[in-house]
């Protein structure tokens, strides 16, 4: 095939929409070992892909501007001087926010908005209806980020700290706090007696049927952890067709959020709540201090 040519339809920048597009003829592709090369019956169009066009996806950057980027997920790659990051997963990040308010955002901002936009289906301009929350772990990266988030949706909030984390969480928003060292933290049952229609599940070692009689006839935990326990209780209770259930939750990062999640740093409606901040020269600490488990907010490592 190698020299051949085919039709195919492109476009050359950002922009323009449908009238934009060129019907050209470009070489076939050699594909690599671990490739193939199909012979296209069918093919569908994404809103992605005209997203991709109009540059939303992309960002124009110039060397120079401030970024918030996703790093690689499980690459790592912040504990240097330069790293590499997808453009897709880099989007600018204004004056008003600085680069540790921004650090904080890429995995554990996101994660607390994934679980509560799209498991919990909160609606963070507060058009949902009422919904009672549990954050279990609030007072860490990705829980005070949970709590703000939730309030912003109107969620009533009960959230379980350690108690020199009681009044934080309070002025971050939380309506009821339960002590995970007492008696009726571990059972996390709600102050006022509410039950929960979802619990954004931030910490581990609690099982399902701790949750279960707190629960609203349809609650859900959103497991942040999920081990081999939630993966077959998440198989038995679909199969059951159980309405109280525990959902693993993965986080998808996308720009759009990200970029949603600045605006609202800028806005001054989201705080990134800074644990300790290191140098890069001293990050041993940054690390003991995330194993040791007891950061309130987010550990910051500086360059
Ligand atoms: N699924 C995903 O895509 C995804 C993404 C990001 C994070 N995660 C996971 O989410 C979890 C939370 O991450 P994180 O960054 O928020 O952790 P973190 O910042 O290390 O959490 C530390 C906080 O947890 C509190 N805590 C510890 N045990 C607790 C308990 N039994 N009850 C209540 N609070 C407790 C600590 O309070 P004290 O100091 O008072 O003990 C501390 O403030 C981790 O397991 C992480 O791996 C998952």
């Amino acid at each position: 095939m190698a020299g051949r040519l085919m039709r195919a339809v492109v476009y050359e920048g950002y922009g323009g929409g449908a009238a934009k597009l060129k019907h050209v003829e470009v070489p076939i592709p050699s594909p690599r070992k671990d490739e193939v090369l199909l012979k296209m019956e069918a093919t569908s169009v994404n809103p992605f892909d005209w997203k991709m066009q109009t540059g939303r996806m992309r960002e124009n950057l110039k060397v120079g501007d401030k970024v918030v980027s996703v790093l690689s997920y499980g690459g790592g790659g912040g504990f240097s001087e330069y790293a590499v990051a997808s453009k897709d997963l880099t989007v600018k990040r204004p004056p008003e926010v600085s680069a540790a308010e921004g650090a904080g955002l890429p995995i554990a901002g996101l994660t607390a908005l994934q679980a509560l936009t799209d498991s919990a289906r909160i609606k963070l301009d507060g058009t949902a209806k009422p919904t009672n929350i549990l954050i279990t772990a609030a007072s860490g990266g990705v829980g005070h980020y949970a709590v703000q988030l939730a309030k912003l949706g109107n969620a009533h909030v009960t959230v379980t700290c350690g108690a020199r984390n009681a009044d934080f969480l309070k002025s971050l928003g939380a309506d009821e706090v339960l002590n995970y060292n007492t008696a009726q933290g571990a059972a996390l049952t709600s102050p006022s007696g509410k039950k929960y229609d979802y619990v954004i599940h931030c910490t581990t070692g609690i099982p399902f049927s701790t949750f279960e009689p707190n629960l609203n006839r349809n609650g859900k935990v959103i497991d942040l952890t999920p081990g081999p326990r939630t993966m077959l209780n998440f198989v038995f209770q679909k199969f059951t067709f159980s309405k109280k259930q525990i959902v693993p939750l993965l986080v998808m990062p996308k720009s759009e959020k990200l970029e949603y999640m600045i605006e609202l740093v800028k806005e001054g409606k989201l705080k990134t709540i800074i644990d300790s901040t290191h140098p890069l020269k001293k990050a041993e600490d940054a690390w003991e201090k995330s194993i040791d488990g007891h950061a309130t907010g987010k550990i910051i490592v500086e360059h």
